[in-house]
């Protein structure tokens, strides 16, 4: 079975795209709406293929998704990967990677899923224990099936870049796991069945 081709989607630091990338995984194309952010200067130093998605320079989220998924296709990736990607996807990207695009969350889903700011919030609630998931992207928002989830607890003490530094530790090592696990259950199988128009 040959690696699958990854495409990885992020629009912040990119410490989960440098992990893979280190790991030896094959990342195709590193999609973001974010040129400056973290995960877009890696991938320009890496000379990793780079497509930049930036809102305004799309009438609608449905155009924005229509390019990025049209892109993608071309590009062949066989596996979507949202990792710090801070974009409701539509429907040319759920429809096109259906059952292929993984999203990681920084909570224990379904708790404090939908936003930016799982980790915050689980420390405003006073959780004793939160954690990660990877789950398959579906049209609704951080409720796909979950792949691969691990708890992580909050301990005395802790402030947001305590905790999320160790959630981030585990979203490393699960990451990959969610990868591995999605790529078997796909029989190594590059087949996409491309219902959108390749431009
Ligand atoms: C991760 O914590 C992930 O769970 C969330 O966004 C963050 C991305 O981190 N969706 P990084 O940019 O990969 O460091």
């Amino acid at each position: 079975m040959r690696e699958p081709r990854l495409g990885v989607l992020s629009s912040g630091k990119g410490s989960n795209l440098r992990n893979l990338f280190s790991r030896g995984y094959r990342v195709s194309a590193v999609g973001t709406n974010r040129p400056g952010c973290g995960a877009a200067a890696f991938a320009r130093q890496q000379g990793l293929r780079l497509g930049e998605f930036s809102q305004r320079r799309y009438p609608s989220s449905l155009a924005r998704d229509e390019a990025l998924s049209s892109w993608l296709l071309q590009v062949g990736v066989d596996i979507v990967v949202n990792a710090g990607y801070d974009r409701i996807l539509s429907e040319p990207m759920t429809r096109a990677f259906a059952g292929r695009m993984l999203n990681i969350h920084p909570s224990l889903l379904p708790s404090f899923g939908g936003g930016m700011d799982a980790v915050e919030r689980a420390l405003q609630h006073g959780v004793k224990i939160t954690g990660c998931t990877v789950h398959l992207v579906t049209e609704a928002v951080d409720a796909g099936p979950i792949l691969v989830q691990v708890a992580v607890p909050v301990l005395p003490g802790d402030d947001t870049q305590r905790l999320l530094q160790r959630i981030q530790a585990e979203e490393h090592r699960i990451l990959p796991q969610a990868i591995d696990l999605l790529w078997a259950r796909l029989g190594g199988s590059p087949q996409i069945v491309q219902e959108t128009t390749v431009v």
